[in-house]
């Protein structure tokens, strides 16, 4: 199959020399020397530099004298050396001189030149996405997920899984964020919700004996927006029969593995390393740390109870406790240090931010130097070997959740502010033993941490009389600070999912209706099962080291949930509403 091509711009090489070819592409550039115009000729695998000699073929001139960017055209023409080499250029050594030229189509002025983006706006760039994706960086990162999703379907047949479709128009899964609802013109007042994931249906598969399913599933979630976040996102998402926590990470482990030797040719260091979730939080503050540097937090409640501050005092009595992080060997001047204290305050919203620096006899410099105790440095090098007088201290006191959330997002900035990241790292490991619940400030409730079909880990666990000590058989794989996967080990037996929704504060009317049909699965036969769902475009945003969910995704929504280029979402006619049975109070 040639179509109106013998070979890709791109792949022309030393086997093409004096041979005659044809491409097909758009115009990246034209250069008109007079005697002789020069166009790069570009298609998705990359640029060739077509050559015409306006003296040899008055016709073919006249036609590349009116090319401007973006045209499409098509050329025959005879690859030869070039005496120029463009060494930026993968085919910078050879160029193909014109002897057939046809204008497929022309381009009207472009909104805004492609080559030069970083400082477009990107509601642009979403507007006209189709000029924004011809770029080549664009073009590499959805050739790159085009590579990851096969990797990922190939593996899971070799491991004898089947991928199984589930509908689109569903019923509300309880992943923790809104639904999209669909209203049903056939049965006017009802609604599909569209799936926060497959959750409920792979479970349902399982009951049905398929034993090894995935999907590359596309999943809808109505919450707010951000870098790593989209409305309508893809998972691979996948759920065995008859296996523990480690088959399941193995499994998806190897995956990463199988990726690691497509995409780079080089492999990833297995097993993954695992720590508990109170490990992560305790070090990094979250449950999704970056480990690609240290700057780990450091718990100071002890030496801090002999500092006669109020406001600390007040927050160790009540069990609160103080944290900080060690800057090794940086003097901050105090504009830095004011600055940092205005990120705590305003970014963070702490009630302040401790430093302490320390001056060559030892003595403390900080804002709260005047209350510190002597000794001081001696006292924190017992707790701090390594510390040094070159190191600054920061240091937030509050309840222990707000202080550590706080600091490792603090440890987050201040690594990529001094340059500690190594951006050639990819550093992941599994989060294990988390809290099955956690409290809800908003609704003053505990809620699930996953979601409700998760295996509590302890047999007792509804008689634990402290509930946010109950861990879960749940799992997080994270990368580089992002968590690009999760998944448990289910409730398999209709006592603890019954006593599941009753300790969510599920009412038994609620539920039987919601999941009624689990409920009656679960009393026909349901095997032991467990999955994990990876989230793509998290995972394609690492590989190609991209900090936006949008750069990953061919027709993403901006940050207010719409698509510029199809402007959506849209008003409807009153027709149509009412043709569902929906009346616009708006
Ligand atoms: P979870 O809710 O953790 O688990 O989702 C799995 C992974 O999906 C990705 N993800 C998202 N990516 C982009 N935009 C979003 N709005 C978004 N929300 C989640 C994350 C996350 O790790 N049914 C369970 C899986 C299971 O238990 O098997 C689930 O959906 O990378």
């Amino acid at each position: 199959m040639q179509f109106q091509r013998s070979v890709y711009c791109g792949k022309v090489n030393e086997n093409f020399l004096n041979k005659e070819i044809y491409l097909s592409g758009w115009v990246n550039k034209r250069r008109d020397l007079g005697s002789i115009i020069f166009i790069d000729l570009r298609d998705r695998t990359g640029l060739i530099q077509l050559v015409i000699n306006t003296q040899d073929n008055a016709e073919i001139a006249e036609l590349a004298k009116n090319i401007r960017a973006e045209f499409v055209i098509s050329v025959s023409g005879k690859v030869l050396k070039r005496s120029a080499i463009n060494p930026d250029m993968p085919t910078g050594k050879f160029e193909v001189v014109v002897t057939k030229l046809t204008i497929l189509n022309t381009c009207k002025p472009l909104p805004y030149q492609l080559e030069d983006t970083d400082n477009v706006d990107e509601d642009l760039r979403l507007k006209y996405r189709y000029l924004d994706l011809r770029r080549p960086k664009m073009q590499e990162i959805i050739a790159l997920r085009d590579k990851v999703i096969f990797t990922m379907r190939e593996y899971f047949h070799e491991q004898g899984f089947y991928e199984i479709e589930t509908p689109i128009l569903s019923k509300s899964t309880p992943e923790g964020a809104r639904d999209f609802l669909v209203p049903c013109r056939l049965q006017q007042g009802k609604f599909y919700a569209l799936p926060q994931s497959p959750q409920m249906y792979k479970q349902l598969l399982m009951a049905a004996g398929f034993d090894k399913y995935f999907q590359i599933a596309r999943c809808f979630r109505d919450e707010n927006l951000r870098a790593n976040r989209q409305p309508e996102f893809t998972q691979m998402d996948m759920e065995m029969s008859f296996i523990n926590e480690s088959d399941i990470q193995e499994v998806c482990e190897n995956l990463l593995g199988k990726i690691w030797q497509k995409i780079f040719n080089k492999a990833l260091k297995l097993p993954l390393p695992r720590y508990t979730f109170q490990e992560v939080f305790d070090k990094f503050g979250t449950d999704a740390p970056d480990t690609r540097f240290g700057l780990e937090i450091r718990d100071f409640t002890k030496i801090f109870e002999s500092v006669e501050l109020s406001f600390l005092q007040s927050i160790i009595s009540k069990a609160g406790k103080v944290g900080g992080i060690v800057i090794k060997n940086k003097n901050f001047s105090r504009s830095e240090l004011d600055k940092w204290t205005e990120f705590a305050n305003k970014t963070l919203g702490c009630k302040g931010l401790i430093y302490i620096k320390f001056k060559e006899d030892k003595s403390i410099q900080s804002s709260i130097a005047k209350y510190i105790p002597e000794n001081f440095y001696d006292k924190l090098k017992t707790i701090i070997p390594d510390l040094d007088l070159q190191d600054t201290l920061f240091i937030i006191a509050d309840d222990y959740e707000n202080a550590w959330t706080a600091l490792g997002k603090l440890r987050v900035e201040l690594a990529q502010n001094l340059n500690l990241i190594n951006k050639e790292e990819y550093n992941f490991l599994w989060v294990t033993d988390f809290p099955l619940f956690e409290w809800d400030k908003q609704s003053n409730k505990w809620a699930a941490k996953h979601h409700p079909f998760t295996s509590p880990a302890q047999k007792d666990w509804d008689s634990m009389s402290d509930k946010s000590k109950i861990l879960a058989r749940a799992y997080d794989l994270v990368c580089n600070g992002q968590e690009v996967g999760g998944g448990s080990i289910r409730i398999s037996d209709l006592e603890t999912q019954r006593k599941m929704f009753d300790f969510l504060g599920i009412p038994k009317k609620v539920y039987q209706e919601q999941f009624g049909f689990l409920l009656e699965a679960l009393q026909m036969g349901f095997p032991p099962i467990g999955g994990l769902a990876f989230g793509i475009d998290r995972l394609i945003m690492i590989l190609a080291k991209v900090n936006s969910i949008r750069d990953v995704i061919a027709f993403p929504k901006t940050q207010s949930g719409s698509c510029p280029m199809l402007d959506t979402p849209s008003i409807v006619s009153d027709d149509q509403l009412k043709e569902v049975g929906i009346k616009n109070i708006k």
